[in-house]
């Protein structure tokens, strides 16, 4: 069944529409998607052969433009690859860019298309989970620096979100646990519903992400600039971003967070904002998922040592997005360096 929601945003409304067999179906009824002009779509590597090279046969003025896989290409060198290979497509203000993948194709092209000719319609057709459920929507697009992840990018809404659940058939399962660890990030925040086991499986994929999907867009409408409770989306990402670095992104970053949801969970419990019911219910959630709970050999004071880094610390004072309950996300800041070490130390209970 399709469904069709729409999205407030102060630059402008977009709708998401999310379909199994969409991807399949967008070629036959390229009016109703506006995508009768000029296209562009950009995907990887790995998504170019399963999905972008029929999606492109498909319209009927396309071009498929395929960047490198990974991480380690959302940069600079390829948004400037991007603008000429636009150039060569022949692309101006009246086309459009599908950024067709994950996370990495969605922010490195939805931040080419922000920019190229001041600004190009952008299409966001995530194809991961995490794509879906989070960095598609809400509009937070840009590239990475060697000194950091992120550090350079615009705020570029879509002009539309395409969701095929289908494709998460061929996502790589490890990949899909990532998505699954912002999943279960958007259950604590706002929906209990989605921290229910039985609806974590593929087969019933069109509906977690509807769900999942809701609360980023609760979110972003509310603050779509990040001035405040956006931020409630960082979630488990403080802690999370520190083990990512401490690891040399060895392990990925839903991994990360998983890990770092159970150490918010379990710091909300030290500092007294919780009962101890909280601590099972992410620790079975994420468990049930298969996603790591403990930081195992990692050094705690490691990890608080890279938090210091963290652009979401301002002025070198802790911040750090807790829970009083689920669906209850608070800031707490200038959190004691020893509460924190040993929350990360000795598991469910530092008192
Ligand atoms: N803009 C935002 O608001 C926002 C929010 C969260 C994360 N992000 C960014 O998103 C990125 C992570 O995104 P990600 O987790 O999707 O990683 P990713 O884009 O690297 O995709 C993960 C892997 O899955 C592959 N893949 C994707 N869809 C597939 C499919 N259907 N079948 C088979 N393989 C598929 C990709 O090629 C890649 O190898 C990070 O750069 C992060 O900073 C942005
Ligand atoms: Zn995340």
């Amino acid at each position: 069944m399709a469904e069709r929601i729409s999205v407030t945003s102060p630059d402008g409304d977009y709708d998401i529409v999310i379909e199994r067999g969409l991807l399949q179906r967008i070629g036959r009824d390229t009016d109703q998607f506006g995508l009768d002009s000029k296209v562009v779509v950009v995907t990887n590597e790995t998504v170019a052969p399963l999905y972008g090279e029929a999606l492109v046969q498909s319209l009927p003025d396309a071009t498929l433009i395929t960047i490198r896989d990974g991480e380690a290409y959302k940069t600079l060198e390829t948004v400037a690859q991007l603008y000429d290979a636009f150039v060569d497509a022949g692309l101006d203000r009246a086309g459009i860019v599908i950024a067709l993948g994950g996370g990495v194709v969605g922010d490195t092209v939805g931040f080419a298309a922000a920019s190229y000719m001041r600004g190009v319609r952008l299409v966001q057709m995530p194809t991961s989970l995490l794509a879906m459920v989070d960095s598609s929507v809400g509009g937070k697009v840009g590239v990475d620096l060697p000194q950091g992840k992120n550090l350079v990018g615009a705020f570029k809404q879509p002009a539309m979100v395409l969701i095929d659940p289908d494709v998460l058939q061929t996502l790589p399962p490890r990949q899909w646990r990532c998505g699954m660890a912002e999943v279960i990030k958007h259950g604590l925040l706002a929906d209990e519903g989605l921290l229910d086991s039985a609806l974590h499986t593929p087969e019933r994929a069109a509906e977690l992400v509807r769900r999942a999907i809701q609360v980023k867009i609760d979110v972003v409408e509310a603050d779509p600039y990040e001035d405040g409770t956006r931020a409630h989306l960082n979630l488990g990402h403080t802690f999370g971003h520190a083990i990512e670095r401490v690891t040399d992104y060895k392990m990925l970053h839903g991994e990360a967070v998983a890990i770092g949801l159970m150490a918010a969970a379990r710091l909300s419990y030290n500092l007294e904002l919780c009962d101890d019911s909280l601590i099972p219910v992410v620790k079975d959630v994420l468990e049930s998922a298969g996603l790591p709970i403990e930081i195992g050999d990692l050094n705690p004071t490691d990890i608080y040592e890279a938090m210091f880094t963290d652009k979401k610390w301002k002025h070198g004072r802790s911040h750090f997005v807790l829970l009083r309950g689920i669906g209850q996300p608070t800031i707490v800041q200038d959190v004691p360096r020893e509460i924190v070490i040993e929350t990360l130390s000795n598991g469910d209970v530092a008192r």
